[in-house]
């Protein structure tokens, strides 16, 4: 369910370019109005006003699918895909009321500010309309993992060759929300690593390793059926997906490695982990991302894009204690993969954040050498979540390598 009721709005010439298609400021303007609409149906167009905010516009991924015409009539479902504590996002998608047909796809994310435009908490009224944080149409199935343990849950979009996505630490699958919302030409499958998100997990850390998560990843693709995919896998996700390659190598079609290394921890990080794990247990979830905060994007973005700093304290809270805990140690104990991606011969990209200081560059650089034929690409302005932080940059790079592998 979502709080914005669907709207049905008419294209109208002047939305049109001179070959009548409807345009680009005419399909914004109309995502506007579709919005505008909802709440006049709903609690009030001033609910903003009323409560002394705005909502800001800070970022819009449209994604045009089908030509549309004056008279066209639009049938535009909004849904409410993420929430913070000062921002929200919404996703649009607009069908043409006669076929069906999906004309565009738009991810629209918003700050709320007060006067002065400063990030302001959403207000009480505001954030009850927007309801907890909902996927919309992209409920995630529930499949249990093969160690009865733990219970994952699994978003699946759209038709075509399947692309598997894994989140890193302490991340979950919204990190991919950019990409899942835009690859409509693939079947996006993106879950929850167990201990994550909305996935269940064991109650004590023993219960976590890269091996389980690994086996985890093959019960959601043998519940949908999946016999191979292509998987990308950020950071932890990488570390994840090269247990995948050594124990289930021919469930996997092609690789991304985004933000990742094959190395395993020094003396000193196996003595960080111990250090993380303790916090954890200590002083719980905002503590871990507060300590990791520092490392883990560009300079540029908390003051650019202060969402993503939301989005990430989130994504740590909905972590369990004792998933953390499991992820911290599974890290540490984790093998060193130099030789796994030696021997490998498949389509491999490897995507760097230009400002990544936890997997740099020159890592990635490496981490590709080991691979004949691997493409390597640095995405600008990006520190470790170049996913988040320059969805659009992220976004091209997959689907030209998503449109190589075939
Ligand atoms: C991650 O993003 O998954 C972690 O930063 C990986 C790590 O700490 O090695």
């Amino acid at each position: 369910m979502t709080a914005f009721s669907t709207v049905e709005l008419t294209v109208y010439p002047n939305d049109c370019d001179a070959f009548g298609h409807l345009n680009q400021a005419g399909l914004a303007a109309l995502l506007e109005r579709a919005r505008w609409e909802a709440l006049a149906r709903g609690p009030g167009m001033d609910l903003f006003q009323r409560n002394g905010v705005w909502p800001a516009l800070r970022k819009a991924t449209i994604e045009y699918r089908a030509a549309a015409y004056p008279r066209d009539v639009l049938r535009v479902e909004t849904g409410v895909v993420h929430r913070g504590a000062t921002s929200f996002s919404l996703r649009h998608v607009a069908r043409r009321a006669s076929d069906d047909t999906v004309v565009a796809e738009a991810d629209m994310v918003f700050v709320c500010v007060d006067h002065l435009g400063r990030a302001t908490p959403l207000p009480e009224e505001v954030a009850r309309f927007l309801g907890p944080r909902t996927m919309g149409a992209h409920q995630p199935l529930r499949v249990a993992a093969p160690t009865g343990d733990a219970e994952l849950a699994v978003e699946v979009r759209g038709e075509g060759t399947p692309v598997l996505f894994v989140h890193g630490f302490p991340f979950d699958r919204t990190m991919w929300r950019h990409q899942l919302a835009a690859l409509s030409r693939w079947k996006r499958v993106a879950l929850d690593l167990r201990g994550a998100g909305d996935s269940t997990g064991p109650k004590s850390p023993e219960g976590y390793s890269m091996a389980r998560y690994a086996d985890d990843l093959v019960a959601a693709l043998d519940a949908l059926g999946i016999r191979q995919t292509v998987v990308c896998g950020l950071s932890m996700g990488g570390y994840v997906l090269f247990d995948l390659l050594r124990r289930h190598r021919d469930r996997v079609k092609a690789i991304v490695l985004a933000c990742t290394k094959p190395d395993a921890d020094s003396a000193e990080a196996r003595r960080n982990r111990d250090a993380l794990a303790a916090l954890a247990e200590r002083e719980g979830q905002d503590a871990v991302v507060e300590r990791l905060l520092p490392r883990l994007l560009a300079p540029v973005t908390p003051s650019a894009q202060p969402e993503v700093v939301g989005q990430v304290r989130e994504m740590a809270r909905r972590w369990s204690i004792p998933g953390i805990v499991g992820a911290v140690r599974a890290m540490r104990d984790r093998s060193d993969s130099t030789e796994t991606l030696r021997q490998l011969r498949l389509p491999t990209l490897v995507l760097a954040g230009s400002e990544d200081q936890i997997a740099p560059p020159e890592v990635a650089r490496a981490m590709a050498a080991l691979v004949p034929g691997a493409q390597l690409y640095v995405v600008p302005a990006a520190g470790h979540l170049a996913p988040l932080e320059q969805p659009l940059a992220t976004t091209r790079l997959l689907v030209d390598f998503l449109t190589q592998v075939g």
